[in-house]
């Protein structure tokens, strides 16, 4: 019989006997795989692991404070938040094609990745000699189903060179949640301790808030959106509704204008989109029909409180023939 308690004690023992000594690196995105597989893994070996958090700047409200304050209050774990977020901006500026942004996210995010992995593995060697060996992935049970099982080493080389980097430097993958779903996941999380916010996080896109942008992506443009994705996850929190709803994308249409009215002046500003979705696993989705008093207050708001923008309109598609994002 499943039990988080005895998953726990167990990944634990299995943690230790892997690592032994060595010294552990893991990424934190913000999202819940990440965030339960460090944890434990910081049960397990203390100080011997470090985490990465990249702010990219295509994060939402409160993010970035989650992580760094609640989520290192709950756990302990030491942290290294490597703020990009003007690189990022560079890198992206003038691009609107939806897979070269992504394309550009990936690779600015892994470069960035691996500067940091490369200096703390400088700082640990010098430390004492012993570097870095060991690198934590927060695979889940259908990741391994899906990719077809195999695992082991991931090759620092395999994304991009770093330099100062030994060449042949290969990590070894700690999976601690190779054999769980999701729901066991957050089981394990609420059971470590960590903050709701995180354990009971709806899915969130690696490139963040840069694909929910149509358009070129701007600072201006990123903090309208951010403002508007934060009173729409307020709204539906306060409503009951975050277990009911698969995830509710927020999209500026950055490209579009429309005439509007507001006060006793003409507007010419951008919509938002509203894509609140219900889905088992992404692979399909349907539109969840919310309550109509709940989408007026989410679209007064908005319009209201952020500035830019003079209308809201709701996705009413499947997936298919939709996708869930609209990048
Ligand atoms: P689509 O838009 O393909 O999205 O229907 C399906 C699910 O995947 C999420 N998504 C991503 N997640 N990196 C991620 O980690 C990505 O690049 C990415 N793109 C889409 C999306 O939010 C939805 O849950």
């Amino acid at each position: 019989d499943w039990n988080s308690g005895n998953v726990i004690a167990e990944q634990v023992a299995l943690i230790q006997a892997q690592v032994g000594t060595g010294k552990v690196i893991c990424g934190l995105s913000g999202g819940v795989d990440s965030a339960v597989a460090a944890a434990l893994v910081h049960k397990a070996i203390g100080d011997q692991l470090v985490c990465v958090f990249v702010d990219h700047g295509l994060l939402r409200e409160d993010e970035r404070r989650q992580v760094e304050e609640d989520y290192v209050k709950a756990t302990g774990v030491r942290l290294v938040t490597v703020d990009v977020r003007e690189q990022f901006l560079t890198a992206l500026e003038g691009v609107s094609d939806p897979e070269t942004k992504r394309k550009i996210i990936g690779r600015e995010f892994i470069r960035t990745f691996e500067q940091a992995q490369a200096e703390l593995i400088k700082e640990a060697a010098a430390e004492d000699g012993d570097p870095i060996r060991f690198l934590v992935q927060g695979t889940l049970y259908p990741d391994v189903v899906e990719s077809g099982g195999g695992s082991g080493t991931a090759s620092i080389k395999s994304h991009h060179n770093v330099g100062g980097l030994p060449e042949d430097l290969q990590f070894e993958l700690i999976e601690p949640l190779r054999t769980l779903f999701k729901d066991e996941v957050r089981a394990i999380g609420a059971e470590l301790g960590l903050p709701a916010e995180i354990v009971q996080r709806q899915p969130f896109p690696g490139p963040g808030l840069g694909i929910r942008i149509v358009g070129s992506i701007t600072q201006d443009r990123l903090d309208l959106l951010r403002k508007a994705d934060a009173i729409v996850r307020a709204e539906l929190t306060a409503a009951g509704l975050d277990r009911e709803i698969w995830q509710c994308p927020v999209v500026l249409l950055a490209d579009v204008r429309s005439v509007g009215v507001q006060g006793d002046g003409r507007t010419y500003g951008h919509p938002i989109v509203l894509r609140p979705v219900s889905s088992e696993d992404a692979m399909t989705a349907d539109w969840t029909r919310l309550p109509y008093d709940l989408l007026a207050r989410i679209s007064n708001r908005i319009t209201n409180e952020v500035e830019g923008v003079n209308r809201v309109v709701l996705d009413v598609t499947s997936k298919p023939p939709g996708t869930i994002e609209w990048e």
